[in-house]
């Protein structure tokens, strides 16, 4: 049968396409394989049809299975198996691999922190931390500028390429992340954080997220590494600042 061969011979590329990076492990990005595949079969459907008798073998099976009467039986049951194997790919599709149960789209953006984070050598309270920068936007505002400033200079130097210039997201290496860069703008993120809580995402970063947060692994990075603790309260005290964002408070 002509079409089993095409069969064979599309799953033989692929096959032979995914060698590289089962072999040596330089695998060809798949959006590379799909088209490779794509000219493949355009290519080995182009050859096999060529002449009319050609053609005529070649999906002779396929029109036998859709219009004979006699074939009935197994299109009902093709046709019941394979939208059945489409659901069931597109379901692995958008499983997460971490196994947190979360799927395409419901990831959670704000999870539960844990109540104490390890960093610097030292055991935060996160129920209980605050900014003790921020003290000084009262007691000595010139002081509290300066410290914003230099949470600028640590923001520029370090966050903007994903954060963006802006504050808004938009760095220039945003739009290739997935789950994308998190913008400060607006009232959905840091205006709804307590300073606690921002501390605990600088410092452990993407990795530091609990499950609930899988599937994709977020290139927030941890900043315990790079950062001092002071530098973290900067940054923190001017991501506020700059986008007119008060922090969420403990209630008294
Ligand atoms: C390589 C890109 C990258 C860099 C650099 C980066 N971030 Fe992020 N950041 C992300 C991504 C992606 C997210 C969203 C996913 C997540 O929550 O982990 C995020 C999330 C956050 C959040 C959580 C906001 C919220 O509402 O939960 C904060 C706070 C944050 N970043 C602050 C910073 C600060 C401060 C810096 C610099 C010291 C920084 N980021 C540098 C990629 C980056």
């Amino acid at each position: 049968m002509q079409i089993l061969k095409l069969f064979i011979f599309i799953l033989g590329s692929y096959i032979a396409l995914k060698l590289p990076g089962l072999l040596f492990s330089i695998p060809i990005p798949s959006s590379l394989v799909l088209l490779y595949l794509f000219f493949i079969t355009v290519i080995t459907v182009l050859v096999m049809t060529t002449s009319e008798s050609s053609a005529k073998k070649l999906f002779a099976p396929v029109i036998a299975i859709v219009t004979e009467p006699s074939k009935r039986r197994t299109r009902n049951i093709l046709f019941a198996v394979l939208p059945f194997l489409a659901a069931l790919l597109t379901y692995f599709a958008i499983l997460p691999d971490g196994g947190g149960g979360s799927i395409n789209g419901f990831r959670v953006v704000h999870p539960a922190p844990p109540s104490a984070i390890k960093a610097w050598g030292r055991t935060y309270d996160l129920t209980a931390l605050e900014n003790p920068l921020r003290v000084f936007k009262s007691s000595d505002p010139k002081l509290f500028k300066r410290y914003v400033k230099e949470g600028g200079d640590i923001y520029f130097s370090n966050c903007f390429f994903c954060h963006g210039a802006k504050l808004d997201g938009r760095g220039q290496y945003a739009h290739a992340l997935n789950p994308r860069p998190l913008t400060f703008q607006g009232i959905d993120t840091i205006a709804q954080l307590q300073e606690s809580y921002v501390f605990w995402r600088v410092v452990k970063g993407g990795p530091g997220l609990p499950e609930l947060s899988a599937p994709w692994s977020s290139s927030m990075p941890v900043w315990e590494e790079k950062l001092s603790e002071d530098e973290v309260w900067k940054v923190i005290l001017f991501i506020y600042d700059y986008t007119g964002n008060s922090p969420r408070e403990w209630s008294k």
